[in-house]
């Protein structure tokens, strides 16, 4: 097994591999990072106060729960490393290189699939899930698929999961259900991840955080991270957020409704082109076609998701960001004659 993410398109190509905020940064959010980086002549605050406070401004949750992270990708590895758990009991098919390193730490990795379009497997989840030493992962919403998990869902699978549930939130604000998010107060074993990386479409900034509930538990984890895990940019911007909350959130507003506009024509162009696509909460669509959909779309000059590397997943299945309104046309020719329609 060997990493697999979007993101690194042939040059010419137009990159549709790593979905994010469809509106960009905003300017004030690169000016912030820019700001940062000539910060980063001195370490950050170790003990991250302003950064905390900022995230406390942004979501409601108190600073004590807050964990810094480099990115939110690096919730996994912190919680394997500092709980050190028997399993990983994964919803599947969902992002990141949580298989990879559970192995890397002798971890016993247990993937459960939820398969697109349908309900969430819940009984076969909390079957694997109550073993002795579990700590379970899912992504809300579902990465790639798009699909959610209720806040009832989600407490319903913290209950009979033996140890902690890690629910990735990098897109809820993103999605059409932010209000489904639990980052305020996460029920008891649940902890939250969430990224201000894809809030404000910035992957190389690295701005994340874990938020956990109980004191104990955020103390291990913030023991367990290295001491200064998230950069002068990441810091900078997220204070500039925090500056003005009222400004972010209205960014984020119109950055969801921009997103389901993009969508519904997105899937309208897969399936006219004979794609089986998947209704998504989230700014990015999967759909299955002909083996080889992939590599024919690379070649006419669309760079995807090859998505056949995702648990439960296999050849033909592909998830698309959403593309500007000016390439749909386009696509949508370069589809039907992948597709042969
Ligand atoms: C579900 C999910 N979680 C986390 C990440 C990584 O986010 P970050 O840039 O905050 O590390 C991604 C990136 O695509 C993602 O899809």
């Amino acid at each position: 097994v060997g990493r697999a993410h979007g993101g690194r398109p042939p040059p010419g190509t137009i990159d549709l591999s790593a979905p994010q905020n469809p509106l960009g940064p905003p300017h004030w959010a690169l000016a912030a990072a820019e700001r940062g980086a000539r910060a980063a002549v001195r370490y950050p605050d170790y003990e991250y106060r302003d950064y905390r406070r900022a995230v406390h401004t942004l979501t409601g949750a108190s600073p004590e729960s807050i964990v810094p992270l480099n990115g939110s990708a690096e919730a996994v590895p912190l919680l394997l490393a500092a709980l050190r758990p028997r399993r990983l009991v994964a919803l599947e098919p969902t992002f990141g290189d949580h298989a990879l390193q559970a192995r890397a730490l002798g971890v016993e990795y247990v993937p459960v699939v939820w398969r697109p379009g349908t309900p969430p497997p819940v009984d076969e989840y909390c079957r694997a899930a109550s073993a002795p030493g579990t700590l379970g992962l899912a992504s809300n919403p579902d990465n790639p698929h798009g699909g959610m998990l209720s806040p009832e869902t989600v407490r319903e699978m913290a209950s009979c999961t033996s140890g902690v549930l890690h629910v990735d939130e990098a897109f809820i604000r993103l999605s059409d259900r932010p209000g489904w998010s639990l980052q305020r107060d996460p029920p008891p074993g649940v902890v939250v991840s969430g990224s201000l990386t894809k809030d404000l479409a910035l992957p190389g900034a690295r701005i994340g955080y874990l938020i956990v509930g109980d004191p104990g538990l955020a103390r291990l984890l913030d023991d367990a991270r290295q001491p200064w895990n998230v950069n002068t940019m990441a810091v900078e911007v997220a204070v500039e957020a925090a500056g003005d909350p009222g400004r972010f959130h209205r960014f984020l507003e119109e950055a969801r409704s921009h997103a389901r506009t993009l969508r519904e024509r997105l899937l309208g162009v897969l399936r006219r082109a004979g794609l089986e696509a998947y209704e998504s909460h989230a700014p990015y669509v999967l759909a299955r076609g002909p083996g080889g959909l992939h590599r024919c779309l690379a070649e006419a000059g669309f760079y995807t998701r090859d998505a056949s590397t995702f648990t439960g997943l296999g050849e033909g299945w592909v998830r698309f960001s959403l593309p500007p309104p000016r390439l749909a046309v386009e696509l949508e020719r370069v589809l039907g004659e992948c597709v042969g329609v």
